[in-house]
């Protein structure tokens, strides 16, 4: 029988593989394995209770609009609500610029098929968000890497990759997925005017923007481009479009996020979206808007950041004490995650077996690379997540894992002699 459905799969699935992050999620939710592999929010921080109020206040005020169908834009109080809460961080937005999806992951898809022809090359960061690439290369998408350093995507390289004329860049500024770096200031000037001097769109992808433990806050690759450029006019003429979502800040089991563009390109996404869902889900949007109303988002987002920052700093510091001195890693500012470096000789997809062996898991860096010759760089890295774990299995993961690298250097010694 499945032969017969074969044949009639549609061109664009022939690249599909099994997304070898989700697989590797499946073994490590293992209770015994400690998993720094996921990008996994803590469920102890989900505000279970506030959620359970906002249903009942829903069902009770509205119940009858809230599980009707909506509109394809989203549920209007949200939309206001999104467009007040990024104001303060300088992005103007009126709610007809804020289009409400089944999280971020949708906006990366409606992005991917109303841009990408098959054969149009993306500029990408290497490495970048795995999901990124997974939605766009279902179009059809080609992909121009450009390298990243601690601060971030080197626009020392990017004129060069843009002479070769991709149709957008998608670019992380905000504790990178997964490298954990920022963009620096400076480098965020650059990449605007460059940008705007080539004609290429801008992808500004942050769901972590807000998970800040140090440091100060940056401003946004959509502020700068209308600040610098002076375009002042309104959002009609930006070159930059922003995402975000509340996976990361509320629950990311709600499915919401949002996009922010200019009202021509909103219309041309809620036609796409009306085609893939006609809307996100009413009820969910209700009661998100219940939830983070009230300055409740605000006080919840410190909370968590709390939270984040001691794990964060439990794992710096476990990686200090335990891991071997040629390994080097990333000191995020923020977000969930870290980038480790092994040393020259090792890899982390063979590391990946032994460190489950010691009941740790971690995602190995191939993952993270866009096809175009950049397969191998990951193999000397892997993505460690700090949010998810409790600080006393940080360390005592860490410690794991600093013994299943020691003991592939062991192997490797011993081939060697
Ligand atoms: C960089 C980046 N973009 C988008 C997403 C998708 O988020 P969601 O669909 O949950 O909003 C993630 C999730 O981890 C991410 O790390």
């Amino acid at each position: 029988m499945s032969t017969a459905w074969k044949s009639r799969y549609a061109l664009r699935t022939k690249d599909l593989k099994t997304s070898t992050i989700r697989e590797l999620l499946k073994i490590t939710q293992r209770p015994e394995v400690i998993s720094f592999a996921g990008g996994l929010p803590a469920p102890d921080v989900f505000p279970v209770e506030r959620f359970q109020e906002a249903c009942h206040r829903v069902l009770q005020s509205h119940g009858h609009q809230a599980l009707q169908y909506g509109a394809t834009e989203g549920y209007e109080p949200l939309r206001e609500m999104i467009a007040r809460h990024i104001a303060r961080y300088g992005i103007k937005a009126q709610a007809e610029n804020v289009l409400i999806t089944a999280g971020s992951q949708q906006a990366l898809d409606l992005i991917g098929k109303l841009f990408i022809n098959p054969g149009d090359r993306v500029l990408v960061e290497a490495p970048t968000y795995l999901g990124a690439l997974q939605a766009f290369s279902v179009y059809g998408a080609e992909y121009v890497n450009v390298e990243s350093d601690r601060d971030g995507l080197r626009t020392d390289l990017l004129e060069e990759r843009l002479r070769s004329g991709p149709k957008f860049m998608y670019v992380l500024p905000n504790f990178q997925n997964p490298g954990g770096t920022t963009l620096s200031e400076g480098r965020r000037h650059q990449l605007v005017l460059l940008a705007d001097k080539y004609g290429i769109p801008i992808i500004e992808d942050d769901p972590y923007g807000q998970l800040r433990y140090e440091g100060a806050h940056l401003p946004p690759l959509v502020v700068i481009d209308r600040e610098n450029l002076r375009r002042d006019e309104g959002y009609s003429i930006g070159n930059v479009i922003y995402l975000s979502t509340f996976s990361k800040t509320l629950a990311p089991g709600l499915r919401l996020g949002w996009i922010v563009a200019p009202p021509d390109v909103i219309l041309k996404l809620v036609h796409l979206k009306q085609g893939a869902d006609l809307h996100t889900s009413t009820f969910t949007q209700a009661v998100a808007y219940e939830v983070a109303r009230d300055n409740f988002l605000d006080e919840h987002v410190k909370r968590i950041r709390k939270v984040y920052r001691e794990r964060r700093d439990v794992m710096l510091e476990s990686l200090q004490k335990y891991f071997p001195p040629e390994v080097t890693w990333t000191h995020p500012q923020g977000g969930l995650f870290l980038w480790v470096t092994l040393p020259e000789g090792m890899d982390s997809n063979k590391l990946f077996p032994t460190a489950l062996h010691e009941n740790v898991a971690f995602v190995p860096g191939n993952c993270f690379y866009a096809r175009n010759g950049f397969e191998d760089e990951g193999s000397r890295h892997m993505r460690l997540n700090f949010s998810y774990v409790q600080p006393e299995q940080i360390r005592e993961g860490i410690q794991h894992l600093a013994a299943a690298i020691r003991q592939q250097r062991l192997e490797i010694q011993a081939v060697h002699s």
